[in-house]
């Protein structure tokens, strides 16, 4: 699917968010990772709420979410370190943190707002 832009969040000084997925293409498994513009997210549901985290792992960026998500979370492919799907957090080595993006679901539509790495 083409990437949305709100435009009315953008002019009024926001960053704009971006339509990333749709909650059908969810149903499945529950999870989808996606490159939009030059973010890879992590988009899933859990505990009956929309999340989307970085789909890179902080430790040396293998891909989060390529395992399904177990008990509450996520387990990396690379080196199998663990994150919680609540929070991001590392549970084997608790300074590393997925970010999570700002996200809005409207009907169908997953809306993130993507920002830059500062
Ligand atoms: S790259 Fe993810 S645990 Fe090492």
């Amino acid at each position: 699917m083409g990437s949305e832009k709100l435009d009315t969040a953008e002019a009024s000084g926001v960053r704009a968010l971006t339509c990333v997925a749709r909650r059908s293409e969810l149903a499945p498994s529950g999870q989808l990772s996606r490159w939009v513009d030059d973010h890879d997210l992590l988009i899933f549901e859990h505990k009956g709420k929309i999340k989307v985290l970085s789909n890179i792992c902080p430790h040396l960026g293998g891909p989060v979410g390529y395992h399904k998500l177990k008990d509450g979370r996520f387990t990396c492919l690379w080196h199998n370190f663990q994150f919680s799907a609540d929070s991001g957090q590392c549970i084997d080595h608790p300074k590393l943190c997925l970010r999570e993006y700002k996200t809005e679901v409207r009907g169908d539509e997953i809306w993130v707002q993507l920002v830059e790495n500062v």
